[in-house]
């Protein structure tokens, strides 16, 4: 085993105590994870076809694309294939806006839909006004600065880790617990929204043991849907490129 690979493994295991019981375990040879509940991929790796009900996670980036990806090569069903997309996203909105509000994140919620990163679609329930230019609560600048966020922290540290980190053991909590709890999650949205392409984007999913068992249909207001369809589109066309 690599050093590299074996280091990481020392300084993960130290860190048992901290942990509820794991077996922790690294390898070169990804059949390592045969028969695993969830596989998050957080790089380009291919997983092996007929892997029984696992659950494939994507986090690797574009993750709406490579959620597709994932989609197409694994032949698992639309539900088990899920990406990490806007849950992240949608953290950070809370974030900033629990600073705004001066409320705790946990008490704050918001869902910021469609593509992770640039062109995420922030649902303005809150209000009606919200990322209008006529906003006087000037929300439009919460959602640049979520859309920022990612590349804020990308200039200082080179990458970004433990906000997505936190966002994947989230997901992986709800799957796994079966809590069938609301998640904003990459999803197969072909008939959702008068989505008509093959495209995986984010909107509000409720996630359980069999993977995403329901999208939650928000009103969506005129602005939201186009944002939305654009979306669908920019992926449409990049999967068109994509050589299987
Ligand atoms: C993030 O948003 C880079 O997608 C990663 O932190």
């Amino acid at each position: 085993m690599a050093d590299k690979l074996k280091g990481e493994l020392m300084d993960l295991q130290h860190g048992s105590a901290f942990l509820r019981h794991a077996k922790i375990t690294a390898s070169s040879d990804y059949s390592v994870s045969a028969g695993s509940a969830i596989c998050v991929v957080t790089a380009g790796v291919r997983q092996k076809e007929g892997d029984p009900d696992t659950i494939l996670l994507i986090a690797s980036n574009p993750v709406d694309i490579l959620t597709y990806v994932a989609w197409k090569i694994s032949g698992l069903p639309k539900h088990r294939v899920i990406g990490s997309g806007c849950n992240l996203d949608s953290a950070r909105f809370r974030y900033l806006l629990s600073e705004k509000l001066g409320i705790a994140t946990t008490s704050v919620h918001g869902y910021i839909i469609g593509e992770h990163g640039d062109t995420s679609v922030r649902l303005a329930d809150l209000n009606p006004k919200m990322g209008a230019d006529n906003d006087p609560e000037n929300w439009k600048e919460t959602h640049v600065q979520v859309v920022q966020s990612a590349y804020q922290v990308i200039k200082m540290k080179g990458y970004t880790s433990w906000a997505i980190g936190l966002s994947i053991a989230e997901l992986c909590g709800a799957i796994l617990s079966n809590a069938n709890s609301v998640h904003p999650v990459s999803t197969f949205l072909k008939g959702e929204h008068g989505i008509a392409e093959e495209v995986f984007l984010s909107l509000p999913c409720v996630l359980g043991r069999c993977g995403v068992t329901d999208v939650i249909r928000q009103p969506l207001t005129d602005s939201e849907l186009a944002q939305l369809s654009k979306s669908a589109e920019l992926m449409a066309k990049v999967q068109k490129g994509i050589k299987f």
